[in-house]
């Protein structure tokens, strides 16, 4: 799909932020621990939601909708997806689970943003010290549960932020199992994923740290859940704010995710954060150096659209992506319409501050577009976005939310 949006944009007004995609996917896998019903609240309008959904639906999930509410319960699990293609990397968590459920599962290999080359290696480390055999053929991915271990303790090789998640759904059914994971990712996302499981009755402690313990269960109860707000949507808009020199209001995130927060304020953005709102006013921002890390560290999901903060600073930047070693390409599109950026391997230098003009742009991993949209509301004329419609994987309502604070957007 293309967009084509009209620059020059201030922005202003306020935004509600929905639930957080990185929350939903992790805690829709776990609705498969349990059979009884569990009710979700906040459940982003996203295509990676409509994608996990439609899995669990094949796997034999029952999913009723009730204005806000999806309820989810099922009698019986098919452990075989391979008909269905992957198009999400989060498809991977239904693995363990769908497994030790219904003995052996099968799901193409996971899809999601090219964005390097994203390997499963630890998740299938993990699920091998849990019991498991896992085989992956070709473009499918296969996991067989055999025994349970009584305690198992497993050191991540990195903090995964995917594989802390599946290795904590899948420890907390096997009701034979203490599983002790270190070197744990500690982002929001699992802390919330935790108060999921734990609110149907699993016993795990820790998420949020690097040492998480799970205490394996038999047994889960009916729930009611609501799903925390997207800090990264919420982030998003705050960079939206600065580089439109407008004045934003941005609803319903917790201050307590928003760990970012301190970084803006250091180079000199107006951002106030409330109990579950934040408020930006137009400010000045100084050139500043960033590198990405695993969570409290500044987020990977907010570099592309840093970028674009970057060319706007006063002065020089450097930005160092840690994570994802092939997310630029934001780069090329911020080039055509004016910006001054060097890359060298993972590190690009940005000199600032640069006006953009419109430029026919192009899309390519979720974050990257959002970038691309942001210097397209500040650009000078009329720019168009090709695939556009990634917005849609993670940001909720996007065309409806940019033209009440004032973006001239035509789908
Ligand atoms: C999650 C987020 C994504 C975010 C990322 C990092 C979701 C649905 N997605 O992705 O938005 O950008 O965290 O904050 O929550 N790795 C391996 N082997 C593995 C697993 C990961 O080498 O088995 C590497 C990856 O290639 C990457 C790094 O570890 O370089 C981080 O990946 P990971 O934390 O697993 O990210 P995701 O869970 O895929």
């Amino acid at each position: 799909m293309r967009a084509a949006i009209i620059g020059e944009t201030k922005v202003r007004g306020e935004v509600e932020v929905g639930g957080a995609k990185n929350a939903s996917l992790p805690i829709l896998a776990a609705v498969l621990v349990n059979s009884k019903n569990i009710n979700l609240k906040r459940l982003p309008s996203l295509a990676d939601v409509d994608e996990m959904l439609k899995l669990l639906s094949a796997s034999g999930v029952k999913i009723l909708r009730k204005d806000d509410i999806f309820s989810f319960s099922y009698s019986e699990l098919k452990g075989d997806l391979s008909d269905i293609p992957s198009k999400i990397r989060a498809s991977i968590l239904l693995l363990g689970p769908l497994a030790l459920k219904t003995g052996k599962a099968v799901l193409s290999y996971p899809g999601g943003c090219n964005i390097g080359k994203r390997p499963i290696d630890i998740h299938i480390q993990g699920l091998k010290k849990l019991g498991f055999t896992v085989d992956v053929e070709e473009e499918f991915i296969k996991a067989e549960f055999l025994k349970a271990p009584k305690e198992v303790n497993i050191k991540l090789p990195f903090p995964s932020v995917g594989a802390t998640e599946h290795l904590m759904i899948t420890s907390s059914m096997m009701s034979e199992t203490t599983v002790c994971l270190s070197n744990c990712a500690m982002e929001p996302e699992i802390v919330d994923l935790q108060r999921f499981l734990n609110s149907m009755g699993a016993k795990i402690d820790g998420a949020g740290t690097p040492n998480i313990k799970i205490k394996g269960v038999s047994s889960f109860s009916n729930v009611d859940f609501k799903i925390m707000g997207d800090r990264i949507e919420a982030g998003t808009y705050i960079i939206l704010s600065l580089i439109a020199n407008g004045s934003l209001i941005i609803n319903g995130i917790d201050r307590k995710f928003l760990n970012y927060v301190d970084f803006f304020q250091r180079i000199g953005a107006q951002v106030e954060t409330e109990k579950s709102r934040i408020i930006v006013k137009p400010s000045k921002i100084t050139s500043f150096k960033i590198s990405t890390a695993p969570y409290p560290g500044f987020p990977t999901d907010l570099q592309p659209q840093t970028t674009v903060l970057a060319c706007k600073a006063n002065g020089n930047s450097i930005i160092m992506e840690n994570i994802f070693e092939n997310r630029f390409g934001h780069v090329e599109e911020l080039i055509k319409m004016g910006a001054a950026i060097k890359r060298n391997g993972n590190i690009i230098e940005v000199k600032g501050p640069k006006k953009f003009k419109a430029a026919r742009l192009i899309g390519k991993d979720l974050r990257e577009t959002a970038a691309v949209t942001l210097a397209a509301i500040i650009a000078e004329g009329k720019s168009t976005i090709e695939n556009f419609d990634i917005l849609f994987r993670g940001y909720e309502k996007i065309a409806e939310k940019l033209q009440n604070i004032g973006v001239n957007i035509i789908l």
